[in-house]
């Protein structure tokens, strides 16, 4: 077991305002952590720092054991890796779906010069397998589906077989076939002993997959509650969160909420 994140006091400030504000926060490698929050709760920044892609304002990130601002964030990005919609604008729309996924070799979104070499066409091609993209594999990426995407996009992110897997809403778009599967082959990784330490950012309850070990409740840049996931998502907490009495209830490993 080691510490995968360490955030001390980190803040990100954007037009004068703390959009995440002085939170601390740590998770190991054994953990599984799902971010819950409302919109602008500042989740996706969040994650956005742990995933290297953006540097705190102040305070200080540790992850992986590497300080941001201290160490090559090319070299760290591909030990991490990351799920999101914003990211996924930026791999361009005539690059093929195989690519789209072998880039995240290198940490970038378009293929340019490097030497991608046969051992990394072959990962690649057994990722997209694994996510039943097979298919798509010579398909230019601006051609897919909302759906297909997402799952191109969590394809990608663990085509380097990451230390540390982010998923930032990684079932929205997903019909409720789509969704289950998703959720069904992630809560496969949450609960096997080989896979990474993972933070996941939803809205959905409904989405946490089974196996998840931690929440963090985020609200106005700042963390409401954190802790082992059955006692700190209660009806109470997730009404303060979303600021609305709701009514959570829990079966068979999994969550899901209606108006209290
Ligand atoms: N570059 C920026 N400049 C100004 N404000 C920003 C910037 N990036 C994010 N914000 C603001 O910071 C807040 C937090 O954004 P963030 O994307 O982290 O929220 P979120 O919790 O992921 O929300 P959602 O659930 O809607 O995705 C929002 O109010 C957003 O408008
Ligand atoms: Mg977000």
């Amino acid at each position: 077991m080691s510490t995968v994140i360490d955030l001390q006091n980190v803040s990100v400030v954007r037009n004068g305002r703390a959009i995440l504000d002085s939170v601390s926060f740590q998770a190991d490698s054994s953990q599984r952590w799902v971010i819950l929050g409302p919109n602008g709760a500042g989740k996706t920044t969040m994650l956005r720092v742990c995933a290297a892609q953006i540097q705190p304002s102040s305070g200080s990130a540790d992850v992986l054991g590497q300080r941001l601002g201290e160490v090559n964030i090319f070299e760290l990005r591909t030990r991490i890796g990351f799920a999101s919609s914003a990211l996924a604008n930026q791999i361009p729309n005539s690059e093929t779906v195989l690519n789209a996924v072998m880039t995240a070799s290198y940490g970038v979104t378009g293929r340019w010069k490097e030497e991608y070499d046969s051992v990394d066409e072959r990962r690649a091609m057994r990722v997209l397998g694994e996510w039943d993209l097979s298919d798509f594999a010579e398909r230019p990426f601006g051609t897919l589906s909302d759906g297909e995407r997402k799952r191109v996009q969590i394809a990608r992110s663990i085509m380097t077989d990451p230390e540390l897997l982010l998923l930032d809403e990684p079932v929205a778009s997903l019909d409720p076939g789509a969704r289950e599967q998703t959720i069904s082959l992630l809560s496969g990784y949450a609960t096997s002993s080989y896979a990474p330490a993972m933070a996941m950012v939803t809205h959905h309850l409904e989405e946490i997959p089974a196996g998840f070990t931690h929440a963090l409740l985020v609200q106005d840049g700042k963390i409401l509650a954190r802790g082992e996931i059955g006692s700190t998502i209660t009806s109470e907490s997730i009404s303060e969160t979303f600021r609305y009495p709701l009514k959570v209830s829990y079966e068979a490993g999994r969550f899901s909420v209606r108006a209290a």
